[in-house]
């Protein structure tokens, strides 16, 4: 495969990189302002739709769900009948729609666009996922780096979008919120579109659905079947991740907003803006975390896949601990709030797990599943994030009467207990990848042209 590189990557990359991102823009841009939307009374200036909280919350986490279990269909829309590139362009479509007619008041268009969005992202996200996979050759060292350099565009979007179209939607007119957020959507779809030359050799694949001349439907191999048992073990550890780490947008921001003193340097930081720091972090410590690796890997030092996200499971459990005690300080203390900077550590440690669990997680189901189940699979890993934040809410929930020390705690040793069963047992789940997950420094995959 000769593809044309950039850094040390294939050219492709960086076209997947900026699509996503934008697509990541519009997605976090108009989360960041439907609820408000919702609540807006419908006689102020800016006029929303009037509803409660309660609606309005429910509405927001079918939204949430949605949008990440059409993964699975996405998936099977590309495995089946486009492949993964025109699924990715017909997602594109569906989203720039579906925000053209968030710009139109009126309760019709608000849902069709909503509705739209949802399939869109679901055709778009886990298909543009797979093929940062497909630039790569098997073994190929580079393949877990760029899947941190996308997760870094990723969250590049979704650091600025909150501010931007957040700005934009709640202080001028919601509906030029939701258009801007289509705007950066359409912005990724032109990059995508241009960016096809670097993109000619991945994502045209549509796996045969039976044997060559025959009707027998194509069946896994017995190897092909161990891969899939490692892999829905690590959609295991995925649910368990973001049913901790989406604690962030519920309970630990209302933990923030009333328990927190977060007044620094004379200025109270509001509770919200504490919901962009896990995308500052990730923009910030990505790249000096993929050359850890890289280096800890050198050194012939265990960094299979498996490891790393057991690790970054005990990591995530150790911010736990931390807001634990900060738990505890604010039982103790004369005001009853404990000071911000336990936040900070604790998003700190659970960004170095995200990196050491999401993108390389991403990275895992391309190199393990079958070609002819990539997308597939890829969708299923989307519904499991989306599994892991309800049970996120219901963590959550759980809090309002056990009580927040409790709950941190209970995370804190649930998390270390179980990153520590997956790193006794990495050598013996290693086995079931075959070989699949193992760097060979003898693959030379980016050949410069
Ligand atoms: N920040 C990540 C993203 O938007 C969160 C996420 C991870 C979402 C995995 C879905 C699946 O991509």
């Amino acid at each position: 495969m000769k593809q044309q590189t950039l850094w040390g990557h294939p050219k492709g990359l960086y076209i997947l990189f900026f699509t996503e991102l934008w697509e990541r823009f519009s997605f976090y841009g108009m989360r960041a302002i439907l609820i408000l939307y919702l609540v807006a009374k419908t006689d102020e200036l800016n006029p929303g739709f009037g509803w409660d909280n309660v609606t309005a919350l429910q509405l927001y986490g079918w939204y949430t769900m949605l949008v990440y279990a059409m993964g699975v269909p996405g998936g099977l829309l590309a495995d089946r009948l486009l492949g993964q590139k025109k699924a990715v362009m017909l997602g594109g479509v569906l989203i720039i729609i579906g925000h053209a007619l968030l710009v139109i008041n009126g309760e019709w268009q608000f849902y069709s666009g909503l509705v739209l969005i949802i399939l869109g992202v679901g055709s778009l996200k886990p298909n543009i996922s797979s093929m940062v996979g497909g630039l790569y050759r098997q073994g190929d060292a580079k393949r877990d780096s760029a899947f941190t350099i996308f997760y870094v565009g990723i969250n590049i979007g979704a650091f600025s979008a909150p501010l931007i179209v957040g700005y934009v939607g709640e202080v001028i007119n919601w509906n030029y919120g939701f258009g801007l957020a289509g705007i950066g959507m359409a912005l990724g779809q032109i990059v995508f579109v241009y960016g096809q030359k670097y993109l000619k050799e991945v994502g045209n694949y549509i796996p045969p659905k039976f044997h060559e001349g025959t009707k027998e439907p194509v069946k896994l191999t017995s190897i092909e079947k161990d891969r899939m048992i490692v892999l829905l073990l690590s959609f295991l550890i995925v649910v368990i991740f973001w049913g901790a780490y989406e604690q962030a947008g519920g309970l630990m921001n209302l933990y923030a907003k009333e328990k927190i003193d977060r007044v620094m340097l004379g200025f109270e930081v509001p509770a919200s803006f504490l919901q962009s720091l896990h995308a500052f972090y990730v923009i910030l410590i990505g790249a000096p975390i993929a050359w850890f690796w890289v280096q800890w890997g050198k050194k012939g030092w265990e960094s299979s896949s498996l490891f790393k996200m057991g690790l970054g499971t005990i990591i995530t459990g150790f911010g736990f601990l931390l807001l634990a005690a900060a738990a505890m300080e604010t039982m103790e203390s004369l005001t009853g709030k404990a000071p911000i900077y336990w936040l900070f550590g604790a998003y700190f440690l659970h960004v170095v797990g995200e990196l050491c669990i999401s993108p390389v997680a991403l990275s895992f189901i391309t190199k393990m599943a079958p070609a002819k189940f990539v997308s597939f699979m890829m969708g299923a890993y989307f519904f499991a994030t989306a599994l892991g934040n309800k049970l996120a809410g219901l963590v959550g929930e759980a809090a309002q009467s056990a009580g927040e020390l409790t709950i941190f705690l209970g995370l804190f040793g649930f998390c270390v207990g179980f990153g520590l069963l997956l790193i006794l047992f990495v050598s013996r789940l290693k086995k079931l990848t075959h070989g699949a997950d193992d760097v060979d420094d003898n693959v030379v995959v980016v050949e410069p042209e």
